[in-house]
């Protein structure tokens, strides 16, 4: 009586399994590398549509350009195609501010080959719009581990259809030959049997999870730093809405740094106390959050006094920007005459402060170049700057970003 494994037909079954997993991790990979690779490095400066960021909207830009290969080469080394003379490659430089783009040497042709493929096809694109909130639109990318256990969990199936099949036509042809029928083990001691068998297989396999779980990992980290959306809870339920929105209080009122200094500054527990101790009651929390505020003031509401240690209330931020960015809230709200809600949202409808923009530099430059700069014209300290801009762009608005505001050093230190 043969032993139950069968070695070429398992082989066999091996080899099909492989064949699956390598075809769909490629597969999925490569049609996400494109898109991946685009966004973390190009995405900054460029749309897949028309619109210009820093550099041209990329919409059919494989039809404009002389050739894939000249492409490859600009992405590599846009300033040595520059320098060697090109026609198309100066005029493009001309007609975009002689702003240079980033070099890529470190691309391989499969990578750039990859981000064209994107380019050329890619999802429809959210625009993001500076004055209007966006709302996060982003669709999860299928996880290839979802697939890779997907496919395993078929597979598996599939060989415990074909390990009975194969059984019992064994032990029908036994019967034919009058042999006695064959013992079955255990699935388990199958796949024992099978691993021992082939220890290079499961090395491979192994390694293949551990990189898929990699892979997953990285994914996440590469999101940290988008924070569309987020609203953390705070140690005292404060409403922008009851505030702000009910009681109509100014919002320079508590954040007064916000026309003074580069931050707005979030309000001390003395600001609340100018009105609270008042207020010891509200509208939904009744006294419970309100007597939080007596304690981080150290404020006796029944003696009417201040009698114990204060404790700075400990908010936790909404917003931040990454600290190699430079923003001033003074400029914007002040010179630049942006509203609050611009950035923030309608925070006179929040009860829990929330995070409304990406605050990603592609945000930043979009307004930057659809805005105008109004506390220009009567603002002594721009007076000249105004006058010789207007000359320059004959009448055209002058938006930020022709005093400057797409300037890399304006806004990285
Ligand atoms: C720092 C900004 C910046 C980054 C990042 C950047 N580019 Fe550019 N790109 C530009 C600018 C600006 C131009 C216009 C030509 C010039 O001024 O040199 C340009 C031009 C191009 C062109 C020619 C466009 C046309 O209309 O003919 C292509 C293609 C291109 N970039 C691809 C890429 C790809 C792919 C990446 C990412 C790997 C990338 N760029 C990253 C700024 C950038
Ligand atoms: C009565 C005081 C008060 C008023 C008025 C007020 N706020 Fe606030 N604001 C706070 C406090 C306290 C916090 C911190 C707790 C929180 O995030 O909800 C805060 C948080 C914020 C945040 C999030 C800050 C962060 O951590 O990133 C923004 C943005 C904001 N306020 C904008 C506004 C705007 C815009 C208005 C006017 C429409 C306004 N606030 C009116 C007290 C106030
Ligand atoms: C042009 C966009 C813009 C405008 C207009 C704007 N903010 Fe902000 N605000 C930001 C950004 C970006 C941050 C994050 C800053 C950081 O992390 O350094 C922020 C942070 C804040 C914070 C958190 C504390 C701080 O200072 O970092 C508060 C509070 C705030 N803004 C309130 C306001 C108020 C009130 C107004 C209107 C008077 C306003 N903002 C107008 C973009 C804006
Ligand atoms: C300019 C006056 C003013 C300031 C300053 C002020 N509040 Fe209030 N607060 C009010 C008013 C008015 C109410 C609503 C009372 C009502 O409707 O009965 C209120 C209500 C509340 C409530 C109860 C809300 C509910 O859900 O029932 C909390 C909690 C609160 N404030 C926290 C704060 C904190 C924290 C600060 C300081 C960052 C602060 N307030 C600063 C005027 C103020
Ligand atoms: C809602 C539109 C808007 C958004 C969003 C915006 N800005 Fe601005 N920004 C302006 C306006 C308008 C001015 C002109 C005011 C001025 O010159 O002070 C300006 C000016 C500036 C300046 C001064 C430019 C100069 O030439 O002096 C800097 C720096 C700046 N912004 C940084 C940022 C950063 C960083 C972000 C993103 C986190 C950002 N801005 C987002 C509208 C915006
Ligand atoms: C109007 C403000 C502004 C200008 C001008 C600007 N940046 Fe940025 N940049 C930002 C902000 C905001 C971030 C942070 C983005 C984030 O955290 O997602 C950033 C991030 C970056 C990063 C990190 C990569 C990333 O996407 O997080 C690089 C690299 C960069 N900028 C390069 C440049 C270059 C090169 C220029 C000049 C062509 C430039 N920036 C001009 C605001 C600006």
């Amino acid at each position: 009586m043969d032993t139950i494994h069968n070695k070429p037909q398992n082989r066999f079954v091996a080899v099909l399994f492989f064949l699956f997993l390598t075809f769909s991790f490629s597969f999925s990979s490569a049609a996400q590398d494109g898109e991946k690779l685009f966004k973390q490095n190009c995405a900054v400066c460029h749309s897949t549509g028309t619109n210009k960021i820093v550099g041209p909207g990329l919409e059919g830009v494989t039809k404009r350009v002389p050739s894939e290969a000249w492409m490859m080469k600009w992405i590599r080394n846009s300033a040595e195609v520059i320098a060697s003379g090109d026609e198309y490659g100066k005029k493009i430089f001309a007609e975009n501010g002689n702003v240079q783009m980033l070099q890529f040497p470190q691309f391989k042709d499969e990578e750039i080959k990859a981000i064209i493929a994107y380019v050329k096809n890619p999802p429809i694109e959210v625009v993001v719009a500076p004055v209007k909130p966006v709302t996060e639109t982003k669709k999860q990318p299928i996880n290839p581990l979802a697939i890779i256990f997907g496919i395993v969990a078929v597979l598996i199936i599939v060989i415990a259809i074909l390990r009975r099949l194969r059984h019992s036509l064994k032990n029908l042809q036994n019967k034919n030959e009058g042999v006695g029928t064959e013992t079955r083990y255990s699935a388990w001691q199958d796949f024992k049997n099978w691993m021992s068998g082939h220890k290079r297989t499961v090395a491979l396999f192994t390694i293949f999870i551990l990189l898929g779980l990699l892979q997953a990992g990285w994914d996440s980290l590469k999101s940290i730093g988008i924070y569309t959306g987020y609203q953390p809870a705070q140690p005292i339920a404060f409403s922008h809405k009851i505030h702000a929105g009910a009681n109509a209080i100014n919002c320079v009122y508590c954040h007064s740094g916000a026309e003074k200094s580069k931050t707005a500054g979030i309000p001390s527990v003395n600001v609340c106390m100018n009105c609270h101790k008042g207020i010891s009651k509200g509208p939904v929390t009744g006294t419970a959050e309100i007597a939080k505020i007596y304690d981080a003031a150290g404020w006796d509401p029944a003696k009417g006094e201040y009698n114990k240690p204060q404790k700075p209330i400990q908010w936790v931020k909404v917003h931040v920007l990454a600290d190699f960015v430079f923003f001033s809230h003074q400029q914007h709200v002040v010179v630049g005459k942006q509203a609050c809600a611009n950035c923030h949202g309608d925070l006179k409808t929040m009860t829990v402060a929330k995070q409304m923009q990406p605050l990603t530099m592609a945000w930043c430059i979009n307004c930057h170049k659809q805005t105008e700069v109004p506390g220009m014209k009567d603002n002594p300290y721009y007076e000249s700057l105004h006058k010789k801009l207007a000359e320059k762009f004959k009448g055209q608005p002058i938006t930020v970003d022709k005093m400057g505001g797409i300037e890399c050093a304006k806004c990285h230190y």
